[in-house]
């Protein structure tokens, strides 16, 4: 039967966005409802410090239960002590975990679901991350006490990549057995923490980026498959500079006097993922506020003193908004043209050897 090529886009057998259910670009002017945020049961690594504790503030503020893995012990339990006495729930709780630990993970997940008035947890997010003050990755000792290379320790990929992979596995492992019964489905989110290292290069941070770009590769690998299979929802946020204890003093020193990204922003852009059951496979960058209209790219940085006329500000962004119809299917597209060709230089060589033997000459066939 003759290959058919899809007429558009847009054809039903060429839209993967309809089978991975993935949904459409966020409408970031409207308003989200943060009611869904009550009585859900959250896990995040690395929120003793940073963007994890705003992530716990905020959302324990809104009825959320809490359940938090990280090194920094003091911290995490200091926490959790202010959670208890600021928020609705009683129920959150601190583990120590080192994310690179596959016990240590295994462990947190299990005393957060045993600690949870649900008995599951609905949401996790994998936000334990460090950078590599020294960028050690690209300036190499040159010898060891035997003359030899010294091995990178590439405790940023441990961290950044393998430790959120784990996060991630186990997540997919338990998120779907928050419901019981079935029927009573709860939502399930799996929220990853990138950065805009994560889409373009960070020179002098290249392991840094490295990870970060790999935790994009894992989004967009896996955003395909994890609410098809798991109904398990996988978003990602892309912070851009944000004043954290992860900024390192040199970068503080780059950075001086240049805009960054703020915290509330980053709680504003990961709340409306979180709070939003609708959202699926989607990713959001967070930078310093812009004023911009609508459609327009060239936006002017925001300034104390308000709005512009005919312009709003913003500080969160949508990414990769079409690339499951204009990149992805571009590459399907791709693939099943080298299918196509493969076949018919298949076909073309049968018919060459079948001329082969046609015309008396010597053929493999004969
Ligand atoms: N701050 C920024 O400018 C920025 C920008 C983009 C992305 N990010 C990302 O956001 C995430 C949070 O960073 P932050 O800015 O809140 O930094 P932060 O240093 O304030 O918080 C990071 C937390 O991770 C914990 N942690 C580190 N190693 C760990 C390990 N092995 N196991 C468990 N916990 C560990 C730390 O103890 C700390 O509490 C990171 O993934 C980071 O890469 C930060």
């Amino acid at each position: 039967m003759a290959h058919q090529e899809p007429s558009s886009l847009s054809d039903s057998t060429w839209n993967v966005v309809d089978k991975i259910r993935q949904s459409p670009p966020v409408d970031l002017s409207k308003p989200y409802d943060t009611s869904t945020l009550s009585g859900k049961s959250i896990l995040i690594t690395g929120a003793a410090s940073g963007f994890g504790a705003a992530f716990a503030r905020h959302w324990a503020s809104h009825g959320a239960n809490i359940f938090i893995g990280d090194l920094n012990d003091t911290a995490g339990e200091q926490l959790i002590a202010e959670l208890r006495s600021s928020s609705p729930s009683q129920h959150h709780a601190y583990f120590h975990c080192d994310v690179t630990s596959w016990n240590d993970q295994v462990s947190l997940f299990k005393s957060a679901i045993a600690a949870s008035p649900t008995q599951g947890i609905d949401c996790v997010v994998a936000g334990a991350g460090i950078v590599d003050v020294a960028n050690s990755f690209d300036t190499p000792k040159s010898l060891d006490s035997n003359n030899e290379p010294v091995q990178p320790k590439l405790k940023v990929v441990e961290v950044n990549l393998k430790g959120v992979m784990y996060t991630t596995h186990l997540s997919l492992f338990y998120l779907p057995r928050n419901s019981t019964p079935e029927s009573e489905k709860r939502d399930r989110h799996i929220l990853l923490v990138s950065s805009v290292a994560g889409i373009m290069p960070l020179p002098s941070q290249t392991e840094y980026s490295a990870s970060k770009h790999a935790v994009m590769g894992l989004f967009r690998s896996l955003r395909s498959t994890s609410y098809m299979n798991h109904g398990v929802r996988l978003n990602v946020i892309n912070p851009y500079f944000v004043e954290t204890p992860l900024l390192t003093p040199g970068g503080r020193v780059l950075l001086a006097g240049a805009p960054k990204g703020k915290v509330e922003d980053v709680v504003d852009a990961a709340t409306r993922l979180v709070a939003d059951e609708g959202i699926v496979g989607r990713a959001l960058l967070i930078g310093p506020k812009m004023k911009v209209e609508e459609d327009d790219w060239m936006p002017s940085l925001d300034s104390p003193g308000g709005e512009e006329e005919g312009k709003r500000s913003r500080a969160v962004w949508e990414i990769y908004g079409h690339d499951y119809e204009k990149v992805e299917t571009f590459v399907w597209r791709y693939l099943t043209m080298l299918n196509v060709l493969k076949s018919v230089y298949g076909w073309k060589k049968t018919a060459m050897e079948w001329w082969g033997i046609f015309r008396g000459g010597s053929s493999s066939q004969q």
